[in-house]
């Protein structure tokens, strides 16, 4: 959740700094810091709570290197501080430490350091590695390191300075992504390749339980044991301009406004006509494997599992293998039956989240077959799972995801149409699947163009303090996700329920100041949704539908064009994206970086 990026080379590197802290500032922000080596070795420090632009102010004209590591942090041990920043230091100033992710056992070492004399000068978990590296009479940093990691329980992606050791940086990671940027004579490192796509593409991602040492024009890479790895340089596929606003104001309007384009990627390559199917290279499942699933089990959280839930209903309505979704959050704390005719798929935008892969982790240690689907190509599920296939919506910076749902629900499209054309999905119903698939893109963007009315509509229930989100089957996993994006973008409290359950409970809440959104397909329960529209509006509820055709109960009604049934979800959210994003406009909210949120979520 929060940033690291490091540097080291010939450039000034303060400035280089600055910049890929911006770039990642969207994975946390309530306070950031920056350490660079100065001319005679000595370590400067600049930390400020708040934004990267409060710290840039606050870094000093003379400020000049050509080495060192930055962070932006979102608080966990310790509240956003100047003096919880990061980066950490020992008493002497001799070593610097910048750290994602959490040491489990900070309080134990904590108590044990200062019973020995340690002055700490924040609450960080940090803090004390920075010491333990600091006391190590290791001869080397690399070895300094590894002995402060060996005293530690917990997660990392860190970046180390020291003072006596000038030439180089020295990185780990134990589940929190750490990514090298190998330049021509310069080297970077970052938690995320958002902060080095500007300067080079050419990259290494370190696995769990490796170090790397990095020097100007050299860089090795080797386990905490200290025996060397291979490391391959890959070349990133997104550009650096893909993670610019592109004259947009804010990402999410920007990644909205894409996303015909991204559903026209994930489709590019995949589909084979003669066969009415598609080729998803990366599954690594052979037809008989695939024909003997019995189950499959979606794990994700938040967005990605509301994308789980839909893509659950494509697999059984496809491929009819019984399939559900969990938020993988609380799979993993359940002790879950492990069923070796189950396939289980953990979905991710980022890829990092620490939730499912825990979950992908203990699943395989108990034997299952995991496959992925997931945005960001090399992040530690993508590496962890079986096989699977990428979403390809390109990079995703706003906190608040709405492209890669999209995309990730056509993901699951595509593994259904694979799946359902091994067993008994006719070549008729694949090409109907297709052809609605092709649609798509353009289907997008007639919704897009709707964007003042849905403007408007917005600005008229801005002042909402609550609303109510319904939808049956197919429309309740949009209207979940619909809800989740209103309430973390606008602030506004937002109730998702399947509109069959409306009579069991929540139609106690139906008033006038208290609106509902309901998702009305033109399918096979049109004439129930409806139903629940008119429950409604006897009770004076206001009503906004999304509908493919207008709504009479409803006083106002969005209507998206519409494809076949099993792919309508795919479209019933797009303009809802949109209404959460007036609305949070409306209200004047950091949309890109709402309270409280991080991009990627890699701590417990
Ligand atoms: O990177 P992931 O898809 O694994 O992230 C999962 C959730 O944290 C994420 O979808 C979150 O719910 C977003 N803020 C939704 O907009």
């Amino acid at each position: 959740m929060c940033g690291i990026v490091g540097y080291i080379g010939r450039r000034d590197v303060a400035p280089l700094l600055l910049e890929g802290l911006q770039r990642l500032e969207y994975r946390g922000y309530d306070s950031a810091g920056i350490v660079i080596t100065g001319k005679s070795g000595e370590l400067r420090t600049v930390k400020a709570k708040g934004r990267v632009r409060d710290l840039e102010a606050r870094v000093p004209k003379r400020f000049a290197g050509t080495t060192g590591i930055a962070h932006t942090r979102w608080a966990t041990h310790g509240a956003p501080s100047d003096a919880n920043a990061h980066p950490h230091a020992d008493a002497a100033g001799a070593v610097s430490i910048v750290h994602n992710g959490i040491i489990d056992n900070a309080s134990e070492l904590r108590a044990r350091l200062t019973a020995e004399g340690t002055v700490f000068a924040s609450e960080t978990d940090t803090e004390v590695l920075a010491h333990l590296i600091a006391r190590s009479q290791a001869d080397t940093l690399e070895q300094k390191v590894s002995e402060a990691l060996r005293s530690i329980e917990g997660t990392y992606g860190l970046a180390v300075l020291h003072r006596d050791f000038p030439d180089r940086i020295v990185v780990a990671r134990n589940g929190s992504p750490v990514v090298l940027g190998i330049g021509e004579k310069e080297m970077f490192v970052a938690s995320d390749v958002a902060a080095l796509v500007a300067h080079t593409r050419q990259v290494v991602t370190l696995a769990d339980g490796e170090m790397a040492t990095l020097k100007a024009d050299d860089f090795r890479t080797y386990t905490t044991e200290g025996s060397r790895t291979t490391a391959t340089p890959t070349t990133v596929e997104w550009e650096a301009e893909s993670y610019d606003m592109g004259g947009h104001d804010t990402y999410m309007h920007k990644e909205i406004a894409e996303q015909a384009e991204a559903v026209d990627r994930v489709l590019r390559g995949r589909i084979d006509d003669k066969f009415a199917t598609v080729h998803l290279g990366g599954l690594n499942l052979d037809p008989r494997e695939a024909r003997s699933v019995r189950r499959i089990k979606i794990l994700g959280c938040g967005t990605s599992y509301h994308a789980g839930q839909i893509g659950a209903q494509l697999i059984e309505e496809l491929a009819r293998i019984p399939a559900d979704a969990e938020p993988a959050s609380e799979f993993r704390y359940r002790n879950p039956v492990v069923d070796p005719d189950t396939l289980y798929v953990a979905v991710s935008q980022s890829g990092e989240t620490y939730d499912v892969l825990a979950a992908v982790q203990e699943l395989k240690r108990k034997g299952a077959r995991v496959l992925g689907v997931v945005n960001v190509v090399g992040s530690a599920i993508a590496r962890e799972a079986d096989g699977g296939t990428y979403v390809h919506a390109g990079p995703e910076v706003c906190v608040v995801s709405t492209k890669c749902f999209t995309n990730t629900v056509v993901a699951f499209a595509l593994l259904a149409l694979h799946l359902g054309r091994i067993r008994d999905l006719s070549v008729a119903d694949g090409r109907r699947i297709i052809e609605g698939l092709r649609r798509l893109p353009g289907q997008i963007d007639e919704i897009l163009k709707a964007e003042p009315e849905i403007k408007r509509l917005a600005l008229h229930f801005a002042d909402a303090k609550s609303m109510l989100f319904i939808g049956r089957v197919r429309g309740y996993p949009v209207a979940r996700e619909a809800s989740l994006k209103l309430k973390e973008v606008s602030y506004i409290h937002a109730e998702a329920y399947p509109a069959s359950e409306l009579k069991h409970g929540p139609l106690a809440l139906v008033e006038p100041a208290m609106p509902t959104v309901a998702i009305v397909p033109d399918d096979e329960l049109l004439e129930k949704n409806r139903a629940a529209l008119e429950e409604i509006k006897a009770r004076s509820g206001r009503i906004l539908a999304v509908a493919h055709q207008e709504q009479e109960k409803a006083d106002h009604t969005i209507i998206v064009p519409k494809n076949e049934d099993e792919l309508d979800p795919i479209l019933m959210g797009i303009p809802l994206q949109l209404f959460a994003y007036h609305t949070a406009l409306a209200l004047g909210r950091d949309i890109d970086k709402p309270r409280n949120l991080a991009k990627s979520v890699t701590v417990e």
